[in-house]
C-alpha cells in the first residue's frame, strides 16, 4: 500500500519548515514531489454507504486509495468492490473506521447516522466528507461542530452540499456584501418538495440475508422492517425514509440543506437567538410537509440583526411585487434590503431595485479581478484540503451552524411557540421542557461521540 497521507503530510511539513529555516539554501527539485498531484500523496479512504449517493462519489475518489468499503446491504457493495477491488469490506462502519491506515472517510449512510460517523471519524483525526444533512438534532449539530473546531486546521471536513460549487453562489454573495440591496433586513429560503407519509410502515416480511437491517437502524429506536423503506432508485432512495423523525428531518435536512446554503453563504451568520414556526398538525411519526419558521440572527460587522426564514411544502414568502411569482422557483432564496431585493435559485439570480430611492448610485460592482474565484470540483476541494492545499467551503463549522438553526426551527415547530435560544449554551431559555426536543434518544450500544 502507498504511504498514507499522514506520513506524507509530516514530510511536507518537514520540507516546509526546512525550507523556511534554510532561508533559500534548500533546493527543491523542479518536479512537484509533494503537491496534491504527486503520485505518492494519496488519501486512504473509507467509503461508508457504497450505493446510491455513495456511487456518485466513485469518480471523485478514484484517484485516491479507497481502502475500505462499508454497506449494511452486502449486495450494494458489489458495484463498489468491482470499482475498488483492493478495498476491505465491512457491514459495520465502526469497524471500517478502525481499519489501520484509514485517514479519510466519505459518509453516505442514511441521515440518522451522519453525526455518528462524523464524530467517530473526527475523534480518530480522519478527514471527513459527510453527505447532507450533517445532523438530525440540534445536539448532534453542536457536538459535531465542537469536535471539528477542536481539530480545525488539522482535518478537512466538507458537507455534501455540492450545489455550492455553482458560481451563482459567489455572485449572490458579492451582490449582498457589496450593497446592491442597501441594508440587508431579512432573508428567506424555500423548497416545494412534498412527500406526504401517514406514519411508519407496518411490519412486512423479513430483511433478505444480505441486508443487515439492525445495523441500518443503527442508533435509532427500533422499527419493524418493511421493504418500502428501500424501494427507491439509486441516489433517490433517501426519499423513502427521510420524512420519518427517527431516520431524517424531512425537507429541513433534504432540500433545506442545499437551499438554505444559498442564503447562508451570503450572511456570515452566527447561531440564532430565537425561532418560531408553524405548519401541518404534529405527527409523532412523520415530519411536516408544510412548514415555515423564522429565526432571529444577530448582527455582524457588516449588517444588522436579520430574520432568516425557511418555507416548505406549500408555505411561501410573500412575493415582493405582483410581477414576481416566487412560486415559479421550486427551490430558491430571497434577500430583502432597504433598497432592493435579490431573488436566486441555485444557478441564476435577479436583482430588483425597489422604490424611488433605489437609483443604484450607492452600489459599485467589484472589479473582475476581485470576484470570488470559482471553486472547481466540490469533492476535489475536500481532497485537496485534506492534503494541506486550501480550505473547504462547507466545513462542519459553517454548515454545523446552519443545520443547528434549521433543526432549531423544527424544535420550535414541535414546541408550538416562539422559543428563545442561548446559542453559547445550546439551551432554550423560555421553556425548560422544550430542551428535551434538542436531542434524540438512541438505542443502547450506540455512542454519538465515540
Ligand atoms: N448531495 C446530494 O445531492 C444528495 C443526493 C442524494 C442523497 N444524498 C444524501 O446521501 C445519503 C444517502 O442517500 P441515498 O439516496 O443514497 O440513500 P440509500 O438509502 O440508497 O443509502 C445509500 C447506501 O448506504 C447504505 N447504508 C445506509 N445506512 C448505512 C449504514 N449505517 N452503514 C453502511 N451503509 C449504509 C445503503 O444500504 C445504501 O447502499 C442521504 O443522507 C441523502 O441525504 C445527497
Amino acid at each position: 500500500m502507498k504511504p498514507s497521507i499522514q506520513t506524507t503530510m509530516k514530510r511536507r511539513q518537514f520540507l516546509k519548515s526546512a525550507a523556511f529555516a534554510g532561508a533559500g539554501t534548500l533546493i527543491l527539485p523542479q518536479t512537484t514531489l509533494f503537491g496534491a498531484a504527486a503520485p505518492n500523496n494519496k488519501l486512504n479512504i473509507a467509503l461508508i454507504g457504497t450505493w446510491g449517493r455513495g456511487a456518485a462519489h466513485f469518480g471523485a475518489i478514484a484517484g485516491e486509495n479507497v481502502v475500505a468499503l462499508c454497506d449494511v446491504n452486502e449486495q450494494h457493495m458489489e458495484g463498489a468492490l468491482r470499482r475498488f477491488p483492493g478495498a476491505k469490506t465491512y457491514v459495520d462502519w465502526r469497524k471500517a473506521l478502525d481499519q489501520k491506515g484509514v485517514d479519510a472517510v466519505v459518509c453516505c449512510t442514511a441521515d440518522h447516522m451522519h453525526a455518528f460517523v462524523a464524530n467517530w471519524a473526527l475523534n480518530r483525526n480522519q478527514h471527513i466528507y459527510c453527505e447532507k444533512p450533517l445532523a438530525n438534532s440540534v445536539e448532534e449539530a453542536r457536538v459535531v461542530r465542537a469536535n471539528y473546531l477542536k481539530r480545525k486546521g488539522k482535518v478537512a471536513t466538507q458537507v455534501g452540499t455540492q450545489r455550492h460549487s455553482h458560481e451563482n453562489f459567489n455572485r449572490v454573495r458579492e451582490l449582498v456584501l457589496d450593497g446592491a440591496l442597501g441594508k440587508l433586513e431579512r432573508v428567506s429560503a424555500w423548497g416545494n418538495r412534498r412527500i406526504p407519509r401517514p406514519g411508519y410502515l407496518p411490519p412486512e416480511g423479513n430483511p433478505p440475508p444480505y441486508f443487515h437491517f439492525d445495523l441500518w437502524l443503527g442508533a435509532s429506536p427500533y422499527h419493524h422492517y418493511n421493504p418500502g423503506y428501500f424501494s427507491g432508485g439509486p441516489g433517490a432512495n433517501c426519499l423513502q425514509w427521510n420524512m420519518y423523525w427517527d431516520f431524517g428531518s424531512g425537507q429541513i435536512g433534504d432540500m433545506g440543506s442545499h437551499t438554505m446554503d444559498l442564503a447562508w453563504n451570503a450572511l456570515d451568520a452566527d447561531l440564532p437567538t430565537s425561532a418560531v414556526a408553524k405548519g401541518d398538525p404534529y405527527n409523532p411519526d412523520v415530519t411536516p410537509v408544510k412548514l415555515e419558521f423564522h429565526c432571529e440572527i444577530p448582527e455582524n460587522r457588516w449588517r444588522p440583526g436579520i430574520t432568516v426564514s425557511w418555507y416548505q411544502g406549500g408555505a411561501m414568502p410573500e412575493s415582493p411585487a405582483r410581477c414576481v411569482d416566487l412560486n415559479k422557483i421550486g427551490h430558491g432564496a430571497m434577500f430583502e434590503g432597504d433598497r432592493g431585493i435579490l431573488i436566486a435559485d441555485f444557478t441564476t439570480r435577479m436583482l430588483y431595485p425597489l422604490g424611488s430611492r433605489a437609483n443604484m448610485t450607492y452600489y459599485k460592482p467589484r472589479a473582475e479581478k476581485d470576484l470570488i474565484p470559482a471553486m472547481g470540483s466540490f469533492q476535489g476541494q475536500w481532497i485537496n484540503a485534506a492534503k494541506g492545499n486550501g480550505q473547504t467551503s462547507c466545513d462542519f463549522d459553517y454548515n454545523g451552524k446552519m443545520m443547528e438553526m434549521m433543526l432549531l426551527g423544527l424544535v420550535a415547530y414541535r414546541a408550538g411557540k416562539k422559543v428563545t435560544y442561548d446559542p453559547a449554551a445550546g439551551r432554550i431559555t423560555n421553556d425548560e421542557k422544550a430542551n428535551e426536543l434538542l436531542r434524540r434518544d438512541y438505542r443502547e450500544g450506540w455512542v454519538l461521540n465515540g
